[in-house]
């Protein structure tokens, strides 16, 4: 399996959300790197862990900043979250099947949701952020004596 490649239309331009991107893809190249080298299951639960994990953290994150700025689609982007937590929840519970169909599996839910919600929801999110702290310093600007 091959490693995953950044590619620069995986950037939302909101650098704290861009870097947890970047160690998920990080984080799972690693997992290939040790799967390539030599199966252990211990490196499938490494990667299962890590997923869990920085699922929670990293929608909580995102989470937190749309409701903070009043994100109007907080709701449907909540409910993609909770989409692909149960989906990694699922993945986790037939981890112990083929190491080469799991990695592959695990390959697919990695790019899907770099493809499906990362290119497109957390696009949209990011633009929303971005345009929110424009805003905020423009009038912290305007409120000076
Ligand atoms: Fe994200
Ligand atoms: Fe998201």
């Amino acid at each position: 399996m091959s490693q995953l490649v950044w590619d620069p239309e995986w950037e939302t331009g909101y650098p704290a959300i861009d870097e947890q991107h970047r160690r998920l893809i990080s984080e799972f190249n690693d997992f290939l790197d040790a799967v390539n080298r030599d199966f252990h299951a211990a490196h499938v639960a490494n990667l299962i862990e890590f997923l869990l994990d920085f699922l929670d953290e990293h929608c909580e994150e995102e989470e937190f900043r749309m409701r903070a700025t009043n994100y109007p689609r907080l709701a449907e982007h909540m409910a993609f979250h909770e989409h692909l937590r149960s989906t990694a929840k699922a993945l986790a519970n037939t981890s112990n099947k083929d190491h080469e169909v799991f990695t592959e599996e695990v390959t697919a839910f990695v790019l899907d949701w770099i493809e499906r919600h990362v290119k497109v929801e957390d696009n949209l999110m990011a633009k929303h952020l971005i345009q929110h702290s424009k805003k905020e310093s423009k009038s912290k600007l305007e409120a000076r004596p």
